[in-house]
């Protein structure tokens, strides 16, 4: 079912212009898009500061990111999502809240590397990435050889990604894909929340629904090699 569009969207996202680095897509084809078109954001200008870089892909309404820009003030976190009707609601939150180190890019992740220096990310978070369970989809799930690419690009060496999910066989090929594509795979555990690990989660607004479903969740750490 399409989502039907916010109220005002176009005002609201202009109310939020200084939390939003870029929009849209540059041209029709994603991979020319990555490999011709360059953007590329100063995070010196941009935050007003040197510190280290990390990254959500895909970050819904925007809970975990606002929480975790919260408990590390000297992280700048930058968040990627698809939905405009969806990153609306993260603006405004973070504008609310007066979150200083939180800016988003309302764009698919294929065309990240328009934007983002080479090798300028610390982590990247995949927090229940829509798991596409279709054979036919797989080329558009955040874990399929083409998004590893492109998170090997944008990160530093030794610099990770972060991944919790509730689907099992998503894990699971998430894992292969991992050691098949230069990452070398930790803390990994599939009951997160009866896990050394809870302590330090930050649950995000889908993980919340699957807990109270009573859903186990899966969770994994990929270093760069
Ligand atoms: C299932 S939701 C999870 C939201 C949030 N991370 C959470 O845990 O509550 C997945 C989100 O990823 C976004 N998404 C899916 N594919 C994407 C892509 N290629 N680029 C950017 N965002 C994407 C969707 O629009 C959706 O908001």
């Amino acid at each position: 079912m399409r989502m039907r569009r916010k109220r005002n969207l176009e005002p609201r996202m202009e109310a939020c212009a200084a939390l939003l680095i870029a929009r849209g897509r540059p041209c029709l084809n994603l991979k020319k898009a990555a490999e011709e078109y360059r953007a590329l954001v100063n995070y010196a200008k941009l935050f007003g500061n040197k510190n280290p870089v990390e990254l959500e892909v895909g970050c819904g309404n925007g809970g975990f990111i606002a929480e975790k820009a919260k408990r590390f003030p000297d992280i700048n976190f930058l968040a990627v999502e698809l939905c405009t009707n969806v990153v609306l609601t993260a603006m405004e939150r973070i504008r609310a809240e007066g979150i200083p180190n939180v800016r988003f890019l309302n764009i698919p992740a294929e065309i990240l590397p328009c934007y983002l220096p080479e090798g300028s990310v610390e982590r990247i978070y995949l927090n229940f990435s829509t798991p596409l369970p279709e054979t036919s989809r797989e080329k558009q799930r955040l874990t399929a050889p083409r998004f590893l690419q492109i998170y090997r690009t944008l990160l530093k060496e030794g610099g990770s990604i972060e991944q919790k999910t509730d689907s099992e066989p998503f894990f699971d090929y998430s894992l292969e894909q991992y050691a098949g594509n230069g990452f070398s795979v930790g803390e990994i555990t599939r009951d997160l929340h009866h896990s050394e690990y809870v302590a330090e989660n930050i649950v995000t607004e889908y993980e919340q629904n699957f807990v109270a479903q009573g859903k186990k969740i899966f969770r994994a750490v990929a270093v760069k090699n």
